[in-house]
Order: C-alpha cells, then structure tokens, then sequence
C-alpha cells in the first residue's frame, strides 16, 4: 500500500515545496479568508474589543482537522491586532524552561501560536497555566530543602492554540481559553472561490466548470484544494496549453486516482477492507488497522474523518460500520 505521504489527499502539509505554495497564495486578512463566517465574525467582534480596551486579546483555541486554515487564522489575528507573531508547536517545546524562553520574550500583546497544543508535554502544559490566567511564570529557585517558588510577570500576551483533536486537551488547559471555535469542513462553494483565487494569484486561467470539479474533489479542505489545483496547473502545462479545461481536470484527476467524490485508492481500500473482510462492520479499529497494516492513529486521524462527514462510515460503540452509501459508491451489493 502507498504510504501516507504519497497521497496527494492526505490533508497535512506534505513538504518544504507546499510549504513555500502555501506561503504565497494564503489569505492575509479576514476579507481574504473563504468561508467560515461565524469563526470569523466571532474573531472580528473580539478583537476588535480588545483593540478598543487596549488589552491583549482573550486566548483563543481553534480546532478543526487537518488543512482547514487553523495556521492561516493566527496569522490574520495578529495582523488584525497589529502585534508581532510567534509560532512553535506542542512537540517542539522539550522543556518547560523552552516554553519559559519562549513567554519571556513575548512583547506586550504578542501573539503566541501554539500548533497542535494537544501535543505539549504535561510539564510544559503546568507553566502555562499562570502564564495564561496571571501573565505570570511560577519558577523554582534553589534546590533541596532550600529551594522555594518565585513568580515571575509577563507581559500581557495572546496565546493562539490550534488542534486537531479538543477531545485529548486536558481541561485545565481547555478551560484557560477564553474562546474556543471549531472549524468546520469547507462548502462547495466556497471551495470553488478558494480555487478561482488561487489560480488567479498563480496567474493560471481556469473554466469555472473546471473549478467545480476540483472543489468537490478536494474533501472540504482548503489545502487539497490548493494542491489539487496545481498539480492539474502542471498537467494543463504540460499537455494543454496551460489553461485548466474541464477536460484537462478530468483527465488529471484520472491520473491522481482521485474519483468523483474525493475518494482516492486508499479510502476505496478502506472500505472494501470493512465490506470484504468484515461484512461491513460493525468492526473495531484495531481489527481494520491490522488488515490494511496501518496505524490505529493514522486510521482515525487521516482517513476516517472525511469518510465518516460524508456517510461513507459510522463511528458506533460496537465498532465502525460501512454505510449503504458506501456500497453504492463503490458498486457493491449490500447482503
Ligand atoms: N478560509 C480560507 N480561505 C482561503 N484559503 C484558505 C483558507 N483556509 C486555508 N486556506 C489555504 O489552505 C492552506 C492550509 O491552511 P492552514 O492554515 O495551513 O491549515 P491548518 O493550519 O488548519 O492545517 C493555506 O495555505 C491557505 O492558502
Ligand atoms: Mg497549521
């Protein structure tokens, strides 16, 4: 089986090259950013008070899968607020004295973002509950019987913490967020506009129809959407003329062995695996992540979530089960 960073719909960054694609066709401000209007009107409201009282914004938590535009927001918060920016994530902190580092240098009103904070070592998670409630960084001085607790005041600052999973953040850390917004899937819609804006910054023409085609491919997320479109930028330069024609994306899309409804070889697999080997469920995880020599993580984190939105799949207490429409898709009789 094709390993995970092959896929081209795996929804995390893939490399360094995405990366710099990334840089250049992500929204700046909120008037930028497609979609998800109640996150950022709520976002809107908050900062603006905060900008009004001159106080640091509330911290924030945004969750949401994979590729949704969690990065992308903290950036426009701090922009919209006019503060400098600083990103780490959970697993890069080692040391709670690294996340020390890091809280002293904050200026006043900094933003701190914090990627995937569900990931923080629990001592490193300890220094931030002060930081965040008190501005504060409770130290120990001295060691043994001597030893005693100083604290330390910070400035004022903005900590921006983004997951993909708010069911394993621990609720001391949960409850320090003084707003929490979901992200949710991306409508066709609005998949469509991210793609015509992309492919105008790429100075690409495209078909609308086209366009179409490749957002309801792109599995709600901005970032498949984004890749999607250049890897069919290539394929229209190397056998069109460079402008995307519906007939250009059909034939591209035939070649990324991605089907009209997003799904690429690997969910087919999935799927099938559940229909063939266990009559479509109901079947534990482990028993799936065994037949298809996968991760249980990699199941449930990368393959599962679309599946499950889009009623290819059920999540039950007696195991996952495959739906009718699943069998439908994939042209199976359901016994
Ligand atoms: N609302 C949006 N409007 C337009 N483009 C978006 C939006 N959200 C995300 N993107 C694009 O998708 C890419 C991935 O977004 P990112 O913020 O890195 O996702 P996340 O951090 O949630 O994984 C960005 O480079 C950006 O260009
Ligand atoms: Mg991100």
């Amino acid at each position: 089986m094709e390993k995970l960073d092959d896929r081209i719909v795996t929804p995390a960054l893939k490399n360094d090259e995405e990366l710099e694609y990334e840089k250049n066709i992500r929204p700046l401000s909120f008037n930028e950013y497609v979609g998800q209007d109640r996150v950022k009107e709520n976002l809107q409201v908050f900062i603006k008070a905060a900008l009004m009282r001159r106080e640091a914004l509330d911290h924030v938590l945004l969750f949401g899968p994979p590729g949704l535009g969690k990065t992308t927001l903290a950036y426009i918060i701090a922009r919209e607020l006019g503060v400098n920016i600083r990103i780490t994530s959970g697993p890069a902190i080692e040391r709670a004295g690294d996340l020390a580092a890091i809280l002293t240098n904050l200026g006043n009103r900094d933003l701190l973002f914090i990627d995937e904070i569900h990931r923080l070592h629990p001592s490193v998670e300890e220094i931030l509950y002060p930081a965040m409630e008190d501005f504060a960084l409770d130290i120990m001085v001295g060691k043994g019987p001597s030893a005693r607790s100083m604290r330390l005041n910070l400035s004022p600052f903005t900590l921006v913490g983004a997951t993909t999973k708010a069911g394993r953040l621990t609720s001391p850390l949960r409850d320090r967020f003084g707003m929490s917004l979901h992200l949710d899937f991306y409508k066709i819609s609005d998949l469509v506009t991210i793609i015509k804006r992309s492919a105008a910054l790429l100075k690409v023409d495209i078909e609308q129809k086209a366009a179409e085609r490749i957002a309801l491919c792109s599995r709600g997320t901005p970032r498949l959407a984004n890749r999607l479109l250049k890897r069919i930028r290539d394929f229209a330069q190397v056998r069109g003329d460079g402008v995307i024609t519906m007939d250009i994306t059909e034939e591209g899309l035939r070649l990324l062995e991605i089907d009209s409804h997003g799904l690429d070889q690997n969910d087919r697999r999935l799927l099938l695996t559940v229909i063939d080997k266990f009559d479509g469920g109901p079947v534990g995880i482990e028993s799936i992540a065994a037949a298809l020599n996968e991760d249980v993580s990699t199941i449930e984190d990368i393959y599962e979530p679309y599946l499950i939105q889009e009623g290819y799949m059920f999540r039950t207490a007696r195991g996952r089960i495959v739906s009718d429409k699943a069998y439908d898709h994939l042209d199976k009789k359901c016994e």
